[in-house]
């Protein structure tokens, strides 16, 4: 008889210990597997409204359960209890949307005296088909939202989902699952895959009954499972290093707000957290000036007091992005503001003067520090964002659309926010980046869609 492994969970703020996840065996991923596979043929006969219904359920009880799902998220992740709270309820209007949005997915007709020669009497028409079973593996900085964009339209598109989610935040991803099964989930629809992915990553990517994975983390497990999964669909939602440009300094407090709120929210912890700034050097001193007092604006501490600077989600997290800081500053980067550590908390930092020799202007730190880059055209900060071996997204702050427009299309990223800081919500926007950020798109409908197939039906008639 297998003895069950266990992980032993605590929290990165405190270091409570908050639970255990099973350490799946591969004999235990074997036999979920199968399960998968044998439960999503019959799932995919059922309706639509059927489907639909089930979302709809699931919703309800994460609303009902927001407050102590977004408690525990809270204490798993370090991230400040209003964003917990927020992510839940988010997660819940995601997957509402997801349930209808899916309802009005219609197929294409086509006929065959379209094409030269073709006949009247013979037409064709698709419909979206299942892919099977959905391998869905989402990253620590949103345990809920992230999962549940993956888990909610594979079910919606009949198909059935092994969940991988990661090993910190997996106490979270119980949570969401076990509203999914409350609301009435056929029996081994979605099953929970626990266990350090650089334990059984490489097993699940490459096993045979997997038809589909959904990944969001970093490039360098992107790049590993795009390599190890074979000839399957794969969307992947990887790292970012997200610039804002900054034309001029028009409505100043609304571009510190956007540049904060952008670059420190979940202490930096998200793929599409502003990552630096290029501002033309005739207004650099007074975009640091503005920038400056802000940065003592920003709230600090435990998740509880809903600061937006917490503990980051672990030490090795915290060693690598002081060594960022430490290799700027050593290569003449001016501290601003900040650049203080305790274990894993680091104080929000703002540096100025980076160059491109500095790995900060490069690199994705995953944690609560900005640098500032002076251009001397917006035809250097073009060539620089572009330098990048990141696409995710970009920001452009001014006052000239005109100029703003003529930059927009020359950013080589996924999304180009103006006169805002980049983030990948709403939930129904299409999200994707390019190069090293990622391949294929998600938001609702490309995920409903990437999750199908469509299926041909060609009618002949006598
Ligand atoms: P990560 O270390 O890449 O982990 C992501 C997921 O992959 C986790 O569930 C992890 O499990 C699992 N994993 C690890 N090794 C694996 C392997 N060999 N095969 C299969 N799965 C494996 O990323 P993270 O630290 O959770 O998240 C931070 C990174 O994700 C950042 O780079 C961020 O930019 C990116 N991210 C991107 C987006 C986006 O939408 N573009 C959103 C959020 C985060 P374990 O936890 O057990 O290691
Ligand atoms: O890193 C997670 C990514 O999905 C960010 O989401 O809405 O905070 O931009 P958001």
């Amino acid at each position: 008889m297998e003895t069950q492994d266990f992980i032993t969970l605590y929290a990165p703020a405190t270091n409570d210990e908050l639970g255990t996840i099973p350490a799946c065996s591969q004999a235990q991923i074997d036999e979920m597997m199968a399960q998968a596979t044998s439960v999503w043929p019959e799932w995919s006969q059922t309706t639509l409204e059927t489907r639909s219904q089930l979302l709809k359920r699931w919703s309800a009880n994460l609303r009902r359960d927001a407050e102590n799902i977004a408690h525990l998220l809270s204490q798993e992740i370090a991230k400040a209890y209003a964003d917990s709270y927020k992510e839940v309820i988010r997660t819940a209007d995601l997957i509402d949307y997801v349930a209808d949005d899916a309802l009005r997915m219609n197929g294409e007709a086509y006929r065959g005296d379209q094409f030269p020669g073709g006949s009247r009497k013979k037409m064709a028409f698709s419909h979206f088909a299942p892919l099977g079973v959905v391998l869905a593996i989402s990253p620590f900085n949103y345990p809920v939202n992230l999962a549940a964009a993956k888990i909610a339209p594979a079910l919606m598109m009949g198909n059935s989902v092994i969940f991988k989610p990661a090993t910190q935040g997996a106490l979270s991803g119980v949570a969401l699952v076990a509203a999914l099964v409350e609301a009435g989930m056929p029996e081994n629809l979605v099953q929970i895959a626990t266990g350090r992915g650089s334990v059984i990553g490489d097993y699940i990517v490459q096993h045979s009954a997997v038809n589909m994975i959904s990944f969001t983390g970093s490039v360098g497990i992107g790049r590993r499972i795009s390599q190890l999964a074979g000839m399957i669909p794969q969307v992947h939602e990887l790292g970012g290093k997200d610039a804002a440009i900054i034309l001029d300094l028009d409505q100043p407090q609304r571009l510190v707000s956007e540049l904060i709120s952008g670059a420190f929210g979940y202490s930096g912890q998200r793929c599409t957290a502003i990552k630096r700034i290029f501002v033309l050097e005739p207004i650099a001193d007074q975009l640091a000036a503005l920038l400056t007092p802000a940065m003592a604006e920003i709230t600090t501490g435990m998740p509880e007091t809903n600061a937006m600077v917490t503990p980051l989600i672990d030490n090795g997290s915290a060693d690598f992005v002081q060594g960022l800081i430490d290799d700027a500053i050593e290569k003449g980067a001016h501290v601003l503001f900040g650049n203080e550590r305790q274990a894993n908390f680091l104080a929000p930092t703002l540096l100025d003067h980076v160059t491109p020799d500095m790995r900060v202007a490069w690199e994705e730190p995953f944690g609560p520090v900005l640098p500032i880059i002076r251009v001397q055209s917006v035809e250097e900060a073009i060539r620089l964002n572009n330098e990048s071996e990141f696409g995710l997204q970009a920001s452009i702050f001014g006052s000239n659309i005109e100029d703003i427009f003529a930059i927009a299309p020359r950013l080589q990223v996924g999304t180009v926010n103006i006169n805002g800081r980049s983030e990948r919500g709403p939930d129904h926007f299409p999200f994707a980046g390019i190069k090293n950020s990622g391949m294929g798109t998600q938001g609702v409908r490309r995920s409903l869609e990437s999750m199908s197939r469509q299926q041909m039906t060609v009618l002949n008639l006598k």
